[in-house]
């Protein structure tokens, strides 16, 4: 959500901020812009719109500078407009600043600003810091900060470039994340990895409470209410470049799919032991005895990562008999949850910085509460902030709709609950023993998948018209089409619902009409035979019935329209297999309508705001 990018050195500074805005576009934006000094006196150029509609913009008046800032804005106080979009500037065009966040006292800000005589151009809450820092100059850009933070409340990461300073790019972090890159006598601001690597693997990561003084030479951090140098370790990036672009895929999602082998071999790696038949996580500190006093365990995510939660309470509960909870971050945090010392929370996250989750994993440990984060970026708030971190292995994911994030998400799950399951003695060693065979195997089960593909690419292609699609399946099936639900109505933009399927004669039901596709999972085996009976329902109401099933399972063909077979496995463990297609159809899908697949509308990659 809302990309920003910072440039100080001897490079084109207007290529560098539009190159790296270009590398956070996955983060989804609705206008952009940039501002640089160029040596005399603040320019800037922005627009609603894309990347390319700046660079228009752009090639008829080019900005020149050694000093820039950029943005890529998900609005949130004004609509998407040329006036609203960053950076903002003070009258005097002193000051140039963008914003990632919300600044949530800013209407009282800003009518103290107008009575004292400054007029506003734009509706957005990030118009007042930079008519801050005009008001509160005092001829010193720490102490200037430090002022204009003290009225701010809310959340925020700001890029700053000033006319009184235009040998030093500043930034101040709270609540919304910044990472500096420490290049060879340049220096970036950025909100993501991507957008540095081309220039830096030398990161800092700045703290919520932080700011940074960049210049040419070097990188200075400091407390940013005491002004306190700090000393920091640079963590350096060893990933490629290579693993953030397409590869020759057409779209990152699809990439992002076909990397989900690998990924989950990654993720077992290290961890899942083959030979010794155990599951190990050197990284995880807990004790025995604290392992043997929760009573309850409660996931707190969004969206996908929600749906992997699904997934962690059949797996945990199944081999710890510990009762285990699953809810969305922003309800959670909004209630009195019932968590304390005996209460083992784990944040489940992508990105890591999603506000909601953040927010829940604070609340958890302030009730007491031990919290394990699942996450896939190191060095994020929540990988930080979290008492125990399980990172899963899934390398950058770039498109918004996520999908090897999902499956490293599950995978973790799986591993957990064989590890506490060790821990508490609470499954036989044969039972162990044969889900770490199975789980081994997974990686090339999705292979297989994903080389038969063709068929699930006519079905999406024959779906494209619907008015709506449903998703069908019980217990663990009915937790995967959630997943598959959310995939296809995020990027395809179709009305789609998942239900139990023993839940459809309650109501829904009635939306059942000539034709409708109904994509069924059929993969758990103790309740195949009641799922095949609601699959009768609703042909009986004129459905259009894809069923996912397990390989030689044949009798299917007489109940449904379609078929889609996944290599056999144990049935706690297909959600693993069962996805693939259900990425696939949303995938194809959305290519077929023409959508944006990477960036669809109206959604962010990581959503830093509430
Ligand atoms: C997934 O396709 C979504 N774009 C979204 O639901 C996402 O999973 C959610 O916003 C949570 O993000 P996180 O994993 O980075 O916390
Ligand atoms: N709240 C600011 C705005 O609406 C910043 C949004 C963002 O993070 O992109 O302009």
């Amino acid at each position: 959500m809302c990309g920003i990018m910072g440039y100080i050195g001897a490079k084109e500074t207007q290529k560098v901020l539009t190159k790296g805005l270009g590398k956070l576009e996955y983060r989804g934006y609705d206008s952009i812009g940039i501002a640089l000094h160029d040596g005399t006196a603040l320019q800037y150029n922005k627009t609603e719109g894309r990347l390319q509609d700046l660079e228009e913009k752009l090639e008829q008046e080019p900005l020149t500078g050694s000093v820039g800032i950029g943005h890529t804005r998900w609005a949130t106080h004004g609509k998407p407009s040329d006036e609203n979009s960053h950076p903002h500037m003070d009258a005097k065009k002193e000051f140039a600043v963008v914003h990632n966040g919300i600044i949530e006292n800013y209407l009282e800000i800003k009518r103290d600003l107008e009575e004292a005589g400054y007029t506003f151009v734009s509706e957005t809450d990030t118009e007042v810091i930079s008519h801050l820092f005009s008001r509160l100059y005092d001829g010193d850009m720490v102490s200037t900060i430090q002022k204009v933070v003290d009225r701010l409340e809310g959340a925020y990461a700001l890029g700053v470039v000033s006319q009184h300073d235009p040998d030093n790019l500043y930034a101040v972090r709270e609540a919304s994340p910044l990472i500096i890159g420490a290049g060879d006598g340049e220096a970036l601001i950025s909100s993501d990895i991507p957008a540095l690597l081309e220039h830096t693997r030398d990161i800092y990561i700045l703290e919520d409470g932080e700011m940074a003084i960049l210049s040419e030479e070097n990188v200075k951090l400091l407390e940013t209410n005491t002004g306190k140098e700090v000393s920091r370790d640079l963590f350096t990036v060893d990933w490629d470049m290579e693993q953030a672009e397409k590869n020759g895929f057409d779209h990152f999602m699809l990439k992002e799919i076909f990397e989900q082998p690998t990924a989950l071999q990654k993720t077992m790696t290290g961890r899942l032991d083959e030979n010794a038949k155990r599951v190990d996580f050197d990284e995880l500190n807990w004790t025995d005895v604290q392992i043997s006093q929760w009573n309850k365990i409660t996931i707190v995510a969004c969206g996908t990562a929600y749906h992997a939660g699904l997934i962690g309470k059949h797996v945990i509960e199944e081999m710890t008999r510990i009762p285990v909870d699953v809810e969305v971050a922003s309800e959670f945090r909004y209630r009195r949850p019932i968590v304390d010392e005996n209460t083992l929370v784990i944040v489940v996250s992508q990105s890591g910085e999603t506000a909601d989750t953040l927010a829940a994993l604070r609340q958890s440990q302030h009730l007491g509460a031990n919290v394990l984060a699942i996450t896939n970026v190191v060095g994020s708030s929540i990988a930080r902030e979290a008492d125990e971190v399980i990172l899963t292995m899934a390398g950058p994911e770039i498109a918004v709709a996520s999908t090897k994030a999902y499956t490293t998400q599950v995978l973790s799950f799986y591993l957990l609950g064989i590890y506490l399951a060790q821990s508490k003695k609470s499954v036989s060693q044969e039972y162990r023993e044969k889900l770490i065979d199975t789980l081994s195997h997974i990686p090339e089960q999705i292979e297989e998948i994903l080389d038969h593909s063709k068929g699930i690419r006519y079905y999406s292609e024959s779906i494209k018209d619907a008015k709506s699609v449903f998703f069908i399946g019980r217990g663990l099936d009915y937790a995967v089409s959630l997943e598959g639900s959310l995939k296809l109505k995020e990027i395809s933009y179709i009305h789609s619902e998942a239900y139990a399927a023993g839940e459809l004669k309650h109501g829904t039901l009635a939306l059942i009409e000539e034709g409708t596709p109904m994509v069924s999972l059929i993969t758990q085996d103790e309740v195949s035979e009641k799922m095949l009976a609601n699959i009768k329902e609703v042909k009986a109401r004129g459905a259009k019935v894809l069923g996912i099933a397990e390989e030689g399972n044949l009798d299917i063909w007489e109940y449904v329209d379609e078929t889609c077979f996944i290599p056999q496995t144990l049935s706690l463990v297909t959600p693993l297999l069962n996805v693939i297609p259900l990425q696939l159809i949303a995938y194809y899908t959305s290519l077929a309508l023409g959508n944006d697949v990477d960036k669809p509308r109206n959604l962010a990659k990581s959503v830093t705001v509430e």
